[in-house]
């Protein structure tokens, strides 16, 4: 059995010299809520993606909400998204007053297979919401394809999803627009944050009022402009959904090393896939031809001591040895995580819709069998060695 080391985190954001530097700028100033320094990642954040346009948002919670709102979706609409995602991706639609309706994933890449859509498509369906999970960016060509021939529109939950390519291009291609999560456990962080990018100017200029409130201008322009001591026009219903100078001052210096972070990422990434090619207990991510996977999550897929290809039969018994063999790894200091969940098997959107858990096999399987590797940018090779170590005889620890 290994022997108990130095804590292994699942994740460790990186900060340095730099962010201590900039994000004491706002408070010099006093200017504290959206201003220059967000303005200036949003600029950043733009120019990496390659979108037109990036609006800063103080999740990727609120972001999907914003953006959905902003596409107009409404009570008695159905948006079609995967059953395998983080609850937020679902919680933002029906915030809207709009019915989420689950899709399967494909096991290999823990993304919505895009062969189970078009089933689930309606007179009421308004969009598809694809999630690039873990780093990897969905099918977008498939479902874009979809979403035209359907009139729908195809917008990306990219929570997990900065530094993901597809056809060496950042992912985000034939989506209306993509949404970012800027939490510690995703490649950047601002403590909270999102950030929406989009190449429709008039979808970015009505989501840039609507996070502030609705008002025509915000407090910056009206500080500079003449005339200040009169509130702006209020001509929509809008939210405060805006990230504070602070936490824009933060991102301009993750922006400034998302290079190196990603790098590092990949790195550690690598080092996973060669010690695990041995290793026939479980699968390691996936990456098609053609996707770049930026690995905000290493997630693998337990297979059991003998290394076969699960499925529903099988699974109790699966699921009983891959938590034991994670209890084991937390007792060493080693920190894991399935994935993430099967939003159907969830109380909220079971008792509301009716759905059982077997409705989505490839999700349930997913979410009873997925191990979430410690990685961040500089892990020690030999501290991921410890990790493959329990993951090569399972058995032990059942
Ligand atoms: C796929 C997905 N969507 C949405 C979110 C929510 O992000 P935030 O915490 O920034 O609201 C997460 C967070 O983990 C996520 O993984």
């Amino acid at each position: 059995m290994p022997t108990r080391l130095e804590p292994l985190p699942i994740t460790r954001p990186v900060f340095g010299a730099r962010e201590r530097e900039l994000i004491l700028k706002p408070l010099e100033t006093g200017w504290v809520v959206q201003g220059p320094y967000v303005a200036r990642f949003e600029r950043m954040f733009a120019a990496f993606t390659g979108a037109a346009h990036a609006l800063a948002v103080s999740s990727c919670t609120t972001g999907l909400h914003l953006l959905l709102h902003a596409l107009g979706l409404r009570p008695g609409d159905e948006v079609i998204l995967p059953s395998f995602t983080y609850v937020a991706t679902a919680n933002a639609v029906e915030y809207c007053g709009a019915r989420p309706v689950f899709g399967d994933i494909d096991l290999a890449t823990f993304n919505l297979d895009p062969a189970a859509v078009e089933a689930l498509i309606t007179p009421r369906t308004r969009g598809i919401l694809a999630v690039s999970l873990f780093g990897l960016a969905a099918d977008l060509p498939a479902l874009a394809d979809i979403a035209s021939r359907h009139g729908l529109f195809l917008v990306e939950d990219a929570a997990c999803a900065l530094g993901a390519t597809l056809d060496g291009r950042h992912t985000g291609q034939g989506c209306v627009a993509s949404v970012y999560s800027l939490h510690p456990r995703k490649a950047i962080t601002t403590g909270e944050g999102g950030m929406i990018t989009t190449d429709d100017a008039a979808l970015a200029e009505l989501m840039a009022r609507l996070r502030n409130h609705g008002a025509e201008a915000t407090d910056l322009e009206r500080h500079q402009s003449q005339g200040g001591s009169l509130l702006p026009a209020f001509n929509l219903l809008g939210f405060n959904y805006r990230l504070t100078d602070l936490q824009g001052a933060l991102g301009v210096a993750q922006m400034e090393r998302l290079d190196e972070i990603l790098a590092g990422r990949r790195a550690g990434a690598a080092v996973y896939n060669h010690l695990l090619s041995s290793t026939y207990t479980v699968d390691v991510p996936a990456v098609p031809a053609g996707y770049g996977h930026a690995y905000q999550s290493y997630v693998t897929l337990f297979r059991g001591p003998r290394g076969h290809k699960p499925g529903l039969g099988d699974l109790e018994e699966l699921n009983r040895q891959r938590n034991r063999l994670m209890t084991a790894m937390e007792k060493d200091g080693i920190s894991v995580r399935q994935g993430t969940h099967a939003v159907h098997t969830l109380g909220y959107y079971a008792g509301k819709y009716g759905l059982e858990p077997a409705d989505f096999p490839q999700s349930l399987l997913a979410d009873r069998l997925s191990i979430a590797l410690p990685l961040y940018a500089g892990i020690d090779p030999q501290d991921q060695a410890r990790v493959v170590a329990f993951l090569g005889h399972p058995e032990r620890y059942f």
